[in-house]
């Protein structure tokens, strides 16, 4: 929960401002710790009308920042996904003025999937990627040219997003989902306190000199979605829903559903939890969805 998270964290020196290109479900959790530790930030989003939106930065409608959003900026966050045509939005229309900036830090959320497929094995920050999807190739473009763009930044590469109004338990409200069996198939998780978190303590290394360039940010726990989805039942008292094996279930799925089950992989955190020493709020998905639980039972009263 953000109250806990505000608690254990240090907020940037005085003086700092932070800049989060893209505040989605990661940037909008980011902005509101920062902010609760008392730090200035803003926040883009493509739409005024959408929560959160201090900025307005379009990619696909030319909507571009003007150079006042930069004045005093120290830290930028990108969580804005590739182009269609695997070009990075922020880079294509603002590297320049990022680059004319005294910037302390900069951070680009990625993805795990440019590991792409390594059967079940741990996957860590030194394996070479291998991306198989098309999504993920673009994604690898994104890393390459931001390593390449002269900026003080490091990669934090992510596995599936879950946290409070996003997680099984919505899936299992539904009545729509599947215990999906495919056996020795797991999927690495990451809740969004987490990224948050840890991303506040990349920052803080780094500032004392510790900054590998690309950090995997994941819990402690690969788990086949079956047993997700299994405990957020059991949370929710809802009878489980129906088991289908994965060749029937795969019939009916969409290309890029399947395209999450061709893939198998544990992401490995030791050199965030071991090395960088940052400790996980929510170690495995069973203590992440109960904190889901208790903040979707506390936005409801
Ligand atoms: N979801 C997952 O499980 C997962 C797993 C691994 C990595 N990731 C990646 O990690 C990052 C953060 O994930 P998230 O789930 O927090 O993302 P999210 O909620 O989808 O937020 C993405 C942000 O990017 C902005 N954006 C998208 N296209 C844009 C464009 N063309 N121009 C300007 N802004 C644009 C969105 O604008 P609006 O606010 O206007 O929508 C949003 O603020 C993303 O890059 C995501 O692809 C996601």
């Amino acid at each position: 929960m953000l109250k806990e998270l505000v608690k254990r964290s240090r907020p940037l020196p005085s003086g700092s401002k932070l800049l989060i290109m893209g505040g989605g479900f990661s940037g909008q959790h980011f902005a509101a710790l920062m902010r609760s530790l008392g730090n200035e930030v803003l926040c883009t989003r493509r739409d005024n009308q959408k929560p959160g939106a201090d900025l307005i930065f379009n990619s696909s409608t030319n909507q571009i920042l003007p150079e006042t959003a930069f004045e005093g900026v120290t830290h930028v966050l990108s969580c804005i996904p590739p182009s269609p045509k695997g070009e990075d939005p922020v880079l294509i229309h603002l590297q320049n003025q990022l680059k004319q900036l005294k910037l302390k830090w900069v951070g680009y959320l990625s993805t795990t999937g440019v590991y792409g497929d390594s059967g079940g094995s741990w996957v860590k920050e030194s394996d070479t990627p291998k991306p198989q999807q098309e999504r993920s190739k673009r994604r690898l473009s994104c890393e390459i040219a931001w390593q390449l763009s002269g900026l003080p930044v490091q990669i934090i590469r992510l596995p599936g997003i879950y946290g409070p109004g996003r997680s099984a338990l919505e899936s299992i409200k539904s009545g729509k989902c599947k215990l999906i069996d495919k056996p020795g198939q797991v999927f690495s998780r990451i809740h969004v306190d987490d990224i948050a978190g840890a991303t506040l303590h990349i920052i803080h290394q780094a500032s004392k000199g510790w900054s590998p360039q690309i950090i995997n940010v994941a819990d402690d726990k690969p788990i086949s979605n079956k047993d997700v989805l299994l405990y957020a039942a059991k949370l929710l008292a809802i009878s489980n829903p129906p088991l289908q094996p994965f060749k029937i279930a795969a019939k009916t799925m969409s290309p890029m559903a399947l395209s999450f089950w061709e893939e198998n992989r544990r992401v490995s955190n030791e050199l965030l939890c071991q090395t960088l020493g940052y400790k996980l709020m929510h170690p495995d998905f069973k203590v992440g969805l109960e904190d889901c639980l208790l903040q979707d039972n506390f936005n409801q009263n």
